[in-house]
């Protein structure tokens, strides 16, 4: 039977998936919105859908969603995270998922608030000295190391700077070893000759025996620090009442880690991109921070009246979602509007191309804050706007996420003023997440700020 999904043609038939695969977030943002919502990508060994269509996508990630594991590129992903949330199936994930769950909870976030301000605070002044020649900063680069900085304090209470720029490291090899795996696999026989993959497993070993060394101490420390890492081993399975194990607990670990900080950092650095083209937006912006904080170290209380920086994060996290994409594959064979969709195909939601709809967007590829105003945005469908995914495996630390990006934000616009380098290109480059390609190149000016 002839299929009614529009199929992308493109220039070159023999090269349509290239065009696509080079980079999916422009395409599915570009070219890709003209084709329609649902639409097929030709490849030669898979069907791959494009979907931005909310039934679809509620179909995939919600209805439907037992029928449907996450994509072949989440499997890289396990010689790192091993079996955690981000990369776990089935009834193992769900399981795991009830136990973490409370460790997200306002209450506990609350209590971690405090330590994520002083990183923050201690971060800024750093900024401060290194901008003061007048040098460029590459902020793309300087905000991951304040979320890594924030999420190893906040996860470890990791303090050794020897320790945190080791798994810093260690995590930005890792994750260049697995984009290399997943966009190149007709290589991956080279890497165990090359010695990449040897280099990897060494770098692992050296995690995981600082992790198991941690948890150790951790259990026989009589006050442990109020950390998520002592938050999970302290998790007890509501069926068993037991705790994870050191494995599991190393996986959950790991998973926090690498999926808690590229994206806050690649969504802070947009948005700082976005706010140096927009000096009114700027300033407004800046006006709520000097009204809600003067110059006082924000407080978790200080967070609900900084309105109007949590609609600029939400505006730039819709034109650049650093999780830019979700991909999902049937288990069994499944039917979406009317088209068989064989297990094993690939349904790729594009979550930048959901942002940019005409039909729910008054100003699609403008940055334009106001499309959160509380009355603006209840009248939009939920799956507008789904920057940490939708349905059971939506993003756990969502919470954390925003609250990160509201301080940092606030605190870096109080200190200073953005000037972006003109002559110097800005491309998004979608690996696992949203980055841009060449960097984000600013000089940051100082301003007159004592914060007390
Ligand atoms: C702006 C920041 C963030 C964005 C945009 C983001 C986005 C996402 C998205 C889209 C998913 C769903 C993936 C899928 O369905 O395939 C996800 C899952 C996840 N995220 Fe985030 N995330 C952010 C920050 C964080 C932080 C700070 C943490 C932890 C501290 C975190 C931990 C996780 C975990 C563990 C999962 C897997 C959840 C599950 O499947 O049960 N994320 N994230």
């Amino acid at each position: 039977m002839k299929s009614n999904i529009p199929v992308f043609k493109g220039k070159n038939p023999i090269l349509r998936g290239a065009e696509f695969l080079k980079n999916p977030f422009l395409f599915t943002t570009g070219p890709g919105r003209a084709i329609g919502d649902f639409y097929r990508i030709p490849f030669i060994f898979r069907k791959v859908f494009v979907a931005t269509n909310h039934e679809v996508v509620r179909h995939v990630l919600q209805t439907n969603q037992k029928n449907y594991v996450k994509s072949v590129a989440y499997r890289h992903l396990k010689l790192a995270l091993g079996n955690g949330l981000v990369t776990s199936e089935g009834e193992y994930w769900r399981r795991q998922r009830r136990l973490a769950q409370p460790v997200f909870y306002k209450t506990q976030l609350e209590g971690i608030f405090r330590a994520m301000a002083e990183v923050g605070e201690r971060c800024v002044a750093a900024l401060v000295k290194k901008a003061a020649p007048g040098q460029p900063l590459d902020m793309a680069k300087e905000m991951m190391g304040i979320t890594s900085d924030i999420v190893l304090k906040t996860l470890f209470s990791a303090e050794s700077p020897a320790d945190l720029s080791e798994m810093y490291r260690i995590m930005i090899d890792a994750q260049d070893y697995i984009v290399f795996r997943t966009t190149r696999p007709h290589l991956i026989p080279f890497v165990y000759i090359n010695g990449m993959h040897r280099r990897f497993k060494k770098d692992m070993d050296w995690f995981d025996g600082y992790l198991y060394r941690l948890m150790d101490e951790r259990r026989k420390d009589p006050n442990p620090p109020n950390d998520l890492l002592t938050m999970l081993l302290s998790a007890r399975y509501e069926d068993t009442g037991e705790a994870m194990d050191d494995r599991q607990v190393r996986d959950e670990a790991i998973t926090l880690f690498a999926a808690g900080h590229e994206t806050s950092s690649n969504g802070l650095a947009w948005t700082l991109y976005l706010l140096s083209k927009h000096p009114a937006i700027l300033e407004k912006l800046r006006t709520e921070v000097e009204d809600v904080l003067g110059s006082q170290t924000p407080s978790f209380e200080n967070l609900r009246h900084l309105t109007y920086t949590l609609q600029v994060i939400q505006e730039g996290m819709r034109l650049y979602p650093p999780a830019f994409a979700i991909g999902r594959e049937p288990v069994e064979d499944d039917k979406i509007m009317g088209e068989t969709i064989p297990a094993g195909s690939v349904i790729f939601i594009s979550i930048a191309a959901i942002h940019r709809d005409p039909r729910y967007w008054e100003r699609p590829d403008t940055f334009y804050p106001d499309h959160f105003l509380p009355e603006i945005e209840k009248e939009r469908p939920r799956l507008a706007y789904m920057p940490f995914g939708a349905g059971p495996r939506m993003c756990i630390g969502n919470h954390f996420a925003l609250m990160e990006m509201q301080l940092l934000l606030a605190m870096l616009v109080r200190q200073f003023d953005f000037d972006l380098l003109e002559d110097h290109p800005v491309e998004p480059e979608p690996l696992i997440t949203l980055k841009p390609r060449h960097g984000i190149l600013m000089k940051l000016r100082g301003r007159k700020v004592a914060v007390v």
